[in-house]
Order: C-alpha cells, then sequence, then structure tokens
C-alpha cells in the first residue's frame, strides 16, 4: 500500500483550523494503519504459534518476537549440535524413524507437531535414520524445509539416528556389533526398541511411537502403558536417565534377544522387566493408574482409549466428536492400518478432528496436497 501525503505544506500553519482538523485526522488515519498491521501481525503470529495455552489474540504492543533460527549469526549457524545439549535436562520427548524414508506419512508429521504444541518448553526430538549428515543448525534448516510443518515450531529438534552412537556406554553396543542386520527380518522394528530403551535410558524423557498424537501433557516421569488389563506396551513409555527399568531392560535385551520372534524385544521384554523387578502386575479394576515399585502403570484409558482391534474408529465418520477426557495421547495402529484409510480433510472423521485440533499445520498440509491434486 502506497500513502501520498500531497498536502505537506499546510502542516506548517498551524493557525488554519481546517489544515489542524485534515493533519490531525491524518495521524488517527496513520496510527489506524499501524494499529491494524499490528494487530494482523500479532494474530498471524500466536494463531501459529505453539503456545496452545495463550489466547489467540493478544495486545500487539507486547514484543515477544523470536528471532527466527534462519537469522542466527554465521558461527551459530555452523556450529554442531550435540543432542546431549539439547536433551540433558532429561525432559526430552523422543520420537524414532528407523526406515530411511524421508517423506514420512502424516501421521508422523501429526504426531510430531502435535507433541510440539503439548510440550512448548519441552524438546522434541525426533531421530531419523534418513538424515545422515545433520551437525550443524544451518543442516537442520535445511531438513526442516523437508517438514514444513514443523518449521513453525522452535522445540522440534531433528537428529540423524546413528545407532553405534545411540548404544554407546550401554549393553546393546557388543551386542548391535555381533547382529549380522542382513539376516535379521525386522530390523527396523528390532532397531527402534533398541534404540528407544537406550535415548531413554542416557537422556531421561518420554519415548512416543510415531502415530501418537498427544492431547494432554503426561504429568508422570516414571511409567508403562497398559494397552490392556495384560498387555504393556513398549509404543510410550517414560523415565528418569538411568532409571533401572531402562538398565534392566536393556541387558535383558542382550541376554534373550530373539529377532524372529516379534515383541519379543518389545510389549514382552516390558511385562517381563516389571514382572521380575518391579511388582506382579496387578492389572487395573476401573479407570485408576496403578503403582509397580517405584513405575505407574497407566491405565488403557490414557493411551488406549480406542483398543488395538477397534482402530478403524479413528477413520469412522461422528455424528459428535467427543475429545477424551481422561487420555494423554491416542494410539492411532499405524502399523494396523497399512495406508489402507487415511485422513481426508474435512470428512468429520475422528482423524479429521484430531488432526485439525491438535496438528493444524499438518492439516494445512494434507489439505493443500489434497486440492493441488485435484
Ligand atoms: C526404582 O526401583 C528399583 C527396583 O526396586 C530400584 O532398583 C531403583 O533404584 C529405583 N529407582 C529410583 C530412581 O528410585
Ligand atoms: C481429497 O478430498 C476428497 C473429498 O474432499 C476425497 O474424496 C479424496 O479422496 C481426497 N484425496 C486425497 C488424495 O486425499
Amino acid at each position: 500500500m502506497v500513502i501520498h501525503f500531497t498536502e505537506g505544506p499546510h502542516i506548517r500553519r498551524p493557525t488554519d483550523s481546517s489544515s489542524i482538523m485534515k493533519s490531525l485526522i491524518r495521524v488517527i488515519f496513520i496510527f489506524i494503519i499501524l494499529v491494524g498491521f499490528g494487530l494482523f501481525y500479532k494474530v498471524h503470529l500466536t494463531l501459529f504459534s505453539n503456545h496452545q495455552n495463550e489466547p489467540a489474540i493478544q495486545p500487539f504492543f507486547i514484543p515477544n518476537i523470536k528471532a527466527p533460527n534462519n537469522e542466527a549469526p554465521n558461527n551459530e549457524a555452523t556450529r554442531e549440535i550435540r543432542p546431549e545439549e539439547i536433551l540433558h535436562q532429561g525432559n526430552g520427548i523422543f520420537f524414532i524413524e528407523t526406515t530411511d524414508r524421508m517423506e514420512p506419512p502424516h501421521v508422523v508429521m501429526c504426531a510430531v507437531e502435535s507433541a510440539a504444541r503439548i510440550y512448548p518448553t519441552r524438546p522434541i526430538a525426533f531421530f531419523m535414520k534418513g538424515l545422515p549428515k545433520i551437525n550443524t543448525v544451518e543442516d537442520e534448516n535445511k531438513a526442516k524445509i523437508k517438514f514444513p510443518s514443523f518449521s513453525s515450531y522452535d522445540n522440534i529438534y531433528l537428529f540423524p539416528l546413528k545407532l553405534e552412537e545411540i548404544f554407546s556406554n550401554t549393553p546393546l553396543l557388543p551386542w548391535y556389533k555381533k547382529v549380522n542386520t542382513n539376516n535379521e527380518n525386522d530390523w527396523t522394528k528390532v532397531s527402534s526398541d533398541a534404540s528407544r530403551l537406550a535415548l531413554i535410558w542416557k537422556y531421561g524423557g518420554i519415548y512416543m511411537d510415531t502415530d501418537i498424537i498427544s492431547v494432554r501433557p503426561i504429568p508422570l516421569k516414571n511409567f508403562v502403558a497398559a494397552e490392556s488389563n495384560d498387555i504393556y506396551s513398549n509404543s510410550v513409555f517414560g523415565s528418569l536417565p538411568h532409571h533401572s527399568f531402562t538398565s534392566k531392560g536393556m541387558e535383558d535385551f542382550v541376554q534373550n534377544y530373539n529377532g524372529a520372534i516379534l515383541g519379543h524385544q518389545g510389549p514382552d521384554l516390558f511385562a517381563r522387566i516389571l514382572k521380575k523387578f518391579f511388582c506382579a502386575l496387578p492389572g487395573f479394576k476401573y479407570t485408576e493408574d496403578v503403582r509397580c515399585g517405584n513405575i505407574t502403570l497407566t491405565n488403557p484409558d490414557r493411551f488406549y482409549p480406542i483398543a488395538g482391534p477397534s482402530w478403524k474408529k479413528f477413520y469412522e465418520v461422528l455424528d459428535e466428536y467427543r475429545p477424551f477426557p481422561s487420555s494423554y495421547a491416542l494410539h492411532l495402529f499405524d502399523h494396523a492400518n497399512q495406508g489402507q484409510y487415511n485422513l481426508v480433510p474435512g470428512s468429520k472423521t475422528m482423524v479429521d478432528h484430531l488432526y485439525r485440533q491438535y496438528c493444524p499445520y499438518t492439516y494445512v498440509t494434507v489439505l493443500l496436497k489434497n486440492r493441488s491434486s485435484h
């Protein structure tokens, strides 16, 4: 917009009352434009910011605008970022991708984005095998360009998944050096099971599978999620660094390793460790959580209000969407789905509601992709 000032000289004649009036109107006009811009800018920023609890519209004059990463000085951009720098406080949220794919399905983007929104003050660390060369802030910014829906969140960090580094100083390293990955049928699964134990043992925090949508902060530090009365999941769990649960878990992993049995290093291992060192798995009567030594076993309602066999419910059209009042996150069972069912924006299915509410940037990305494919 171009504003033309055609009456400039009149301003210098304050005795002329009509010109005083004119300049007053002009000042008010400019003020309104500035306020308008300020408000628009602020609304734009806050609508798309990651602080879900802030009101969408704030007073526009409070400056809280952060310099974007790409304006960091050059020495900052080329400095190496190490996971331990970001994760040393033990409050990280961990995601792992053990395949080489660099265009993960929407559900992966949604899982990471929803965590970034629900935990705005905690680092969200996404370890990806397909990112072999991220060393500096500059590399990370380049990688983030591949994931446009992440770029609005300054608490998402992408790291290459370097197994040897992750397993270093743990019982898993000698196992990893011995194992012949060519003979392993489920290597992506097995290496993921191992990595999550090592990462949470090292840094502490919460691990989540990439098909889990966060809807509310998990108020627990040491927990294992029950999927049903007798199935303990390793899809989401949390602990302090160097907790005996994860160290016993890694020892058991190596001692009893059998890559041919699905779940043997996963849910079955979790149940073995709990029973052996923590408690005699009591099960759940109602909707309560249960203490198991110094670990909380979360009720199936917290992460599995829709149980595994019913996963198709996520893709059914709903008359009325009722949020899950006692859940922290929802497991979408993407491995059962295998891409048969997808989010269709505007379809009023449960995933449609969930994406719109908990990962709006991913939602918009899906929407735009759909529009452009027509
Ligand atoms: C948790 O309980 C286990 C088993 O009783 C114990 O070995 C460990 O030291 C405890 N850890 C913490 C952090 O309290
Ligand atoms: C795009 O949206 C329409 C309906 O809005 C749906 O029928 C179609 O399957 C969607 N396409 C893709 C690729 O998601």
